[in-house]
């Protein structure tokens, strides 16, 4: 049940512009997308860097989980990403291990993701999201920049 990669680190942002610009052209990290999860009350811009990503959090409602975030830690590391073969799988290991989840199944998360969180409080204070890649296509970074052309 080992992660295949770091799949992204989460960054809560109060500009999604400003920060885009900074981790687009002073770090260097190719701009794949944006996107609005109405359901998280979120719009994230996700960065790659190789084979990982840094994803940029902006709350969209002021009671979203990120907004009270942002009001209680300020900006910075919000969560960590840990890409899995499979999300159920790897929910039922975490949970055989006894560690609290957030999500007991996994959800749908953002460019066709399925998510799971398990609780801070198990992982010695950082938020984990298990992220199982979209089982279309393993796509490279310059296909999926050409499928958002089209
Ligand atoms: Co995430």
């Amino acid at each position: 049940m080992q992660p295949t990669e770091i799949d992204h680190v989460a960054i809560a942002v109060l500009d999604l512009d400003a920060a885009i610009r900074y981790y687009r052209d002073t770090v260097g990290a190719t701009l794949i997308q944006r996107e609005l999860i109405e359901s998280d009350g979120v719009e994230e811009a996700l960065l790659a860097v190789a084979d990982s990503y840094i994803q940029l959090l902006t709350p969209t409602t002021t009671d979203s989980p990120v907004a009270r975030f942002l009001d209680r830690h300020g900006e910075g590391l919000h969560h960590l990403g840990f890409r899995v073969e499979s999300c159920a799988d790897a929910v039922k290991h975490y949970q055989d291990q006894g560690v609290t989840m957030v999500d007991l199944t996994p959800r749908p998360g953002s460019r066709g993701t399925s998510v799971a969180f398990v609780s801070p409080k198990s992982s010695f204070g950082t938020l984990i999201e298990l992220v199982e890649e979209p089982h279309t296509a393993h796509l490279s970074h310059d296909e999926v920049d050409q499928d958002l052309r089209n």
